[in-house]
């Protein structure tokens, strides 16, 4: 079942969101060789806490951290730990935000250093990607609208999207109807109605899009150690377009 919300309730949201943008911009100026990503999960502890929020993802089924760093072939998932970034590095950090009951979700790709030609370019993608995505989120139009136009330039990019992991509903649940796959035909799926809030998430990868998940039940890798990056906002659609809630 999806859950509309009022405008009210978007509202509530985009405060969510807010904090959670100024929170990525902080972690954008703190991403360089030398620092961990446990020290990037405590910071983000410190900062939802001054802003009078909380950060979902801990507890969520047991995960055990305020967000998730995925470094390099990590597609998503990965726990925050201290092994110090490295040049040429790429790390996403992903988080959800609860600000009174209202959530929004959001993640952001970072170059730590000077990265490769192919990485720069896999970030420059996917962040892209995102956006077609975004534009794809009118009233009226179908969610394989949004993934086929996500696929479609991943692919003439050469990268490939990841199948196992999607956006998803949400609201005063992290994960809601519908799903938001990344990949599929125009044209199909649920309708698009004025006040759904989605989270748009594109994965992308160099190599294959199979994924692996480690020992420790959460940490998903790409199959062949190719590189992965992600970018995701939570979005709000409305009779005026797409509502990015959680812009930087
Ligand atoms: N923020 C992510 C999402 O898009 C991942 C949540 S998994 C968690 O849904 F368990 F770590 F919270
Ligand atoms: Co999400």
């Amino acid at each position: 079942m999806i859950v509309v919300k009022t405008k009210a309730e978007i509202e509530y949201m985009h405060a969510a969101g807010k904090v959670l943008a100024a929170c990525h911009r902080e972690i954008r100026n703190r991403i360089r060789p030398g620092v961990t990503t446990w020290e990037i999960d405590q910071f983000v502890e410190q900062f939802l806490k001054q802003h009078g929020a909380t950060p979902e993802q801990k507890g969520y089924h047991g995960y055990p951290y305020a967000t998730c760093a995925s470094v390099n072939d990590v597609i998503c998932h990965g726990f925050p730990n201290k092994e110090p970034l490295k040049d040429g590095d790429i790390v996403t950090i992903d988080m959800v935000v609860n600000l009174n009951g209202w959530l929004a979700d959001s993640a952001w790709s970072y170059a730590v250093g000077n990265v490769s030609e192919t990485a720069k370019k896999l970030l420059d993608t996917t962040k892209e990607a995102l956006y077609l995505g975004i534009k794809q989120a009118v009233v009226g139009n179908r969610i394989g609208d949004i993934s086929h136009a996500i696929q479609t330039f991943a692919e003439a990019n050469g990268f490939s999207v990841v199948r196992d992991f999607t956006g998803h509903g949400i609201g005063e649940e992290m994960h809601e109807d519908p799903y938001v796959p990344h990949y599929g035909p125009a044209g199909k799926g649920p309708r698009l109605k004025e006040g759904m809030v989605l989270t748009i998430e594109p994965m992308l990868n160099t190599g294959s899009y199979h994924a692996t998940i480690d020992d420790d039940g959460w940490t998903a890798r790409t199959i062949d150690g190719g590189l992965s990056a992600q970018y995701e906002h939570t979005i709000a659609i409305t009779g005026d377009g797409p509502l990015i809630l959680t812009e930087q």
